[in-house]
């Protein structure tokens, strides 16, 4: 972190943490903030689902909700981006303060409840996405919908024409019995609708499914069950915890999803556990605490093909997403591996 991103995020964190957000995405789209451009070597190139990832370093769903920072993000060192959540229909999300950040816990604790302009706004932003990058969606249900399932189906026919993946998002804790839909039936029945729907697509796209870090195993054995089962593409573990353990911060109560640092141990611990349920046969995306080029080799380790991060952005900046690229470079060098695809798994004992 140089000393004008430090001064940046001092600035920031006095404001109250949304509109600190909302600023950041004007300063990104401004022009002004100096982006790295990708950083890419033979090691960090991967392929996930058919994609080329120049880096397997992503942008986690929910820090662009509405693909209004397509251009400078694009440019901001990350492999692969995903934007969203989106709604069928626009919706205005939880009552505000509804954002908080945990500093002494490198943390944070958001309940949005998926606000988001809809699928329409958002569709037209992505159709004048940039070229080159690897773009996809995150794709939610509105609240108050009649039929949840059919929401993530209507958003893929809308949108899916213009990315490169689409991922079912069952696992926010912020719209209520959301997660119900990680149940065995009700996970497959919606991923038929969903899965039924990319066929309709002229490019069918891969169809990524998030889950939640708050799962037992027999809760997370019928996940992986049904994620072969429907042949879904890749699974992104994990979403933001409920649980609260260990924190300090006076925001610790509140209610919402907890990301960040204190995430790590248990999204990465799910993560192992999905590599052993899967047998390395369904791509694994792994999300949750890191703030590090060694926290992203751990979850590689653990059983991740790429990773994603956004928390720590919060509180190092965005040049940390192209200082753990090369770190990654550096520690799989160390390592004596000529591609990062064979350290996928590799310690994958350690975190069972
Ligand atoms: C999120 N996350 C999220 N995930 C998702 O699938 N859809 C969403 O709309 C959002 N929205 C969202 C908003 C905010 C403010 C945060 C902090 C997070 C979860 C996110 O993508 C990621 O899974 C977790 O935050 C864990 O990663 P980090 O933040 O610990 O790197």
């Amino acid at each position: 972190m140089n000393l004008l991103e430090r001064l940046g995020i001092k600035a920031l964190h006095r404001l109250d943490p949304e509109q600190a957000h909302a600023l950041s995405l004007k300063a990104l789209n401004s022009g002004m903030m100096p982006l790295s451009g990708v950083f890419t070597t033979p090691r960090l190139q991967c392929e996930i689902a058919g994609l080329k990832l120049p880096n397997p370093v992503g942008l986690a769903a929910g820090f662009d909700k509405n693909a209004t920072a397509l251009a400078p993000l694009s440019r901001a060192g990350f492999g692969f981006i995903e934007v969203g959540a989106a709604t069928p229909r626009p919706q205005d999300g939880n009552p505000k303060p509804r954002l908080f950040r945990l500093s002494d816990d490198a943390a944070v604790i958001n309940r949005f409840g998926f606000n988001n302009e809809g699928m329409e706004a958002i569709a037209l932003r992505l159709a004048n996405r940039p070229q080159g990058a690897v773009i996809g969606l995150n794709l939610g249900a509105n609240k108050d919908s009649e039929d949840r399932a059919a929401d993530f189906a209507t958003v893929l026919a809308h949108c899916g024409p213009h990315l490169d993946f689409a991922t079912v998002n069952v696992s926010s804790p912020n719209t209520e019995r959301l997660r119900d839909l990680q149940g065995k039936e009700a996970l497959t029945a919606l991923l038929n609708g969903v899965m039924q729907t990319r066929k309709t697509l002229a490019r069918p796209i891969p169809v990524f499914l998030k889950i939640a870090p708050d799962l037992n195993e027999q809760e997370l054995a019928e996940i992986a069950e049904v994620a072969r089962d429907t042949g879904v593409d890749a699974i992104i573990a994990t979403n933001t915890t409920l649980s609260r353990d260990g924190l300090t911060s006076s925001h610790r109560n509140e209610m919402g999803g907890l990301s960040g640092a204190p995430l790590f141990e248990k999204s990465t611990r799910i993560l192992a556990q999905l590599s052993a349920l899967t047998d390395g046969k369904i791509p694994l995306i792994g999300v949750g605490g890191i703030g590090s080029p060694e926290q992203a080799y751990a979850k590689i380790r653990a059983g991740a093909s790429a990773v994603q991060l956004y928390s720590a952005m919060v509180y190092q900046g965005l040049s940390l997403v192209t200082e753990i690229a090369r770190g990654l470079d550096e520690l799989l060098a160390r390592d004596g591996h000529s591609n990062i695809k064979d350290a996928v798994g590799t310690n994958r004992k350690d975190w069972l």
